[in-house]
């Protein structure tokens, strides 16, 4: 695969109880780009991110990942160039160990030995979780859980990244360690997040979902200053780009 580009051309998703999730979405998202996919709740941002590496089909519309069409031929290609974080790390954590979960995609590819040992041991201590690599996933903390997700994810060395909410649950000193990494990640990177100053730092693109559409697609400064289509898509500026709460001026560097 080429470019690596991501394309999603008029996806329209309905469950099975009928609740439409995505009306009609369309982007393109170019190699090496980082982009935010932001929106309320309910906005479609996980069903979204499901379809990118096919874990749901749609039910409408069509998704490219570089050269190939998502198919269920393509899929296991493309399930190999696209790393997926979901949003509850229960859904990743399956093995009996933190080590068998994060050796497990690479052990796939055919790993093996001192060559995977390094693989798992390097990747856990990417998230600051070596520690915890002879433990059951189901005895971890939440934030726990989700830096082993994380490092499951960067075992197969994706080349696109898609990551739903990946701060959430973690403390200040492993959210800024992630950020560190996901800086350090030159390839494409499209996450969702509630987390609007991780947005801010990270993206320079944002995609705005709102009940299941593309509200907004543009340089995330310019959608984090346009107050009314935050307010009318229910979200708020990240909190460095708010006045001080204490004098009511703009915070300064901004
Ligand atoms: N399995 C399902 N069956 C039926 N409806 C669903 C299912 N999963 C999600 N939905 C609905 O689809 C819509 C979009 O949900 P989704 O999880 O994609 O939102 P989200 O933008 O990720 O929200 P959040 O910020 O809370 O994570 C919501 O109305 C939700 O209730
Ligand atoms: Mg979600």
């Amino acid at each position: 695969m080429s470019h690596h580009i991501v394309q999603v051309k008029g996806l329209r998703h309905i469950y099975p109880d009928g609740t439409i999730a995505l009306q009609e979405v369309s982007f393109l998202i170019h190699h090496g780009e980082s982009v935010a996919i932001i929106g309320a709740n309910g906005a479609g941002k996980s069903t979204l991110l499901q379809h990118l590496n096919g874990y749901l089909t749609p039910t409408a519309g069509d998704i490219n990942i570089g050269d190939f069409p998502l198919t269920r031929a393509t899929l296991p290609d493309i399930r190999r160039t696209v790393g997926m974080v979901f949003q509850d790390p229960d859904d990743q954590l399956f093995m009996p160990t933190v080590f068998d979960d994060v050796a497990f995609g690479p052990l796939n590819l055919g790993l093996s030995g001192s060559i995977l040992e390094q693989r798992v041991e390097e990747c856990l201590s990417r998230v600051g979780a070596a520690h915890l690599r002879d433990k059951p996933p189901y005895h971890l903390s939440g934030g726990e859980k989700k830096r082993v997700a994380i490092a499951t994810v960067l075992a197969m060395s994706p080349d696109i990244l898609v990551m739903d909410e990946p701060t959430s649950g973690l403390d200040p000193h492993a959210r800024r360690q992630l950020l560190a990494l996901l800086k350090d990640f030159s390839h494409t990177k499209i996450f969702t997040s509630h987390d609007l100053d991780m947005v801010f730092e990270l993206c320079e693109r944002t995609i705005i979902l709102h009940e299941g559409l593309v509200k907004a697609d543009g340089p995330t400064r310019e959608i984090f200053n346009n107050a009314d289509l935050l307010a009318e898509c229910c979200l708020e500026k990240p909190f460095s780009m708010q006045n001080c709460a204490a004098c009511g001026r703009p915070k300064t560097g901004l």
